[in-house]
């Protein structure tokens, strides 16, 4: 199957560049390395990196001078979820199938080893030794971009909105906010600086925005449709926990939910049609995440 062998093959290199980035923490205290190590080398789908890289690739440019952004997002992410798991956000005690960072390492060292992911995550995207080969104008565009994605506006926004509204009433435009800001922006985000990174016009640009805007809600629609009736196996984390959470489920039902995600994949695959023959894997990746159940 050609979207496997693709999520292998990339899967592989993005861990050899992280493996390849984690040396420079040579100096950094054990036990802050240990817990950056211990989350970052667990068993994530990498699906930010993934869609950056196929985003690059599917303009036709090789993706080897993106990967060390393509890390970063994946770095940044990893911190989100370190954070997410703590008793004062999610209180989960399982993430990617093994005990959360902040049960292995404790709060404190959690925390900061999110800090670590985030901070060093951008320092990676403009150090010279990594990212040499991208002109400073396209890494500070990838800087501002995916700055916004994680920033206030972008993914905290959404978080804090989640945690004010758990157990609320809440509405579906609060919903809709928290959805498109907690998940999406990254999402979003990743496609998009690969297809900055590999030269995307403005109104192309615009279509990879869509589709990436299309995929983001899908993945966090799928990720409360597996909360509601997913595999603890297979999800790797705790399920049944969003009861108190603005979720899909909660304001529209599950069979609404399941229509909404199929609707935003028939439209993720369509703003890519531009592309031609180019835009197989990123249809194919549209189509998992409207499939999942990992
Ligand atoms: C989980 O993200 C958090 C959400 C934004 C829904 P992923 O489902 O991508 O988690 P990993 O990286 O594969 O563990
Ligand atoms: C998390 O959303 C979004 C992040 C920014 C981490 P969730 O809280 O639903 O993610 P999971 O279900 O814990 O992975
Ligand atoms: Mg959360
Ligand atoms: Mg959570
Ligand atoms: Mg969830």
């Amino acid at each position: 199957m050609e979207l496997l062998r693709f999520f292998h093959e990339k899967r592989i290199i993005i861990e050899n560049t992280l493996r390849d980035i984690f040396v420079s923490f040579g100096s950094t205290p054990g036990v802050l390395r240990d817990a950056m190590e211990y989350m970052l080398f667990s068993n994530g789908k990498r699906i930010r990196p993934i869609l950056a890289i196929a985003a690059c690739e599917a303009k036709g440019k090789p993706s080897d001078d993106l990967l060390p952004i393509a890390c970063a997002l994946e770095m940044i992410h990893t911190y989100s979820l370190i954070h997410d798991d703590l008793p004062s956000l999610d209180n989960d005690d399982i993430r990617r199938g093994r005990p959360t960072c902040h049960k292995v390492f404790g709060d404190a060292v959690a925390i900061l080893a999110g800090d670590a992911l985030l901070t060093e995550a951008f320092r990676i995207i403009v150090d010279d030794r990594y990212t040499y080969r991208i002109s400073p104008r396209l890494i500070r565009q990838s800087v501002y971009e995916i700055a916004t994605a994680a920033g206030a506006d972008g993914m905290v926004g959404g978080q804090v909105m989640d945690v004010l509204y758990d157990g609320k009433d809440g509405t579906k435009n609060i919903l809709h906010y928290i959805h498109m800001h907690k998940t999406t922006a990254l999402i979003r985000a990743s496609v998009r600086v690969g297809a900055i990174i590999a030269g995307a016009k403005a109104r192309e640009l615009k279509h990879f925005t869509k589709y990436g805007e299309c995929i983001g809600l899908a993945f966090q629609i799928m990720d409360d449709i597996l909360d509601a009736e997913g595999d603890e196996e297979l999800v790797g984390k705790r399920l049944k926990k969003d009861t108190g959470k603005q979720t899909y489920i909660k304001h529209y039902g599950i069979a609404a939910s399941k229509i909404k995600l199929e609707q935003l994949i028939e439209e993720a695959v369509k703003s890519i049609d531009f592309l031609g023959e180019n835009s197989t894997i990123l249809k194919e990746i549209a189509r998992f995440i409207g499939n999942r159940s990992v």
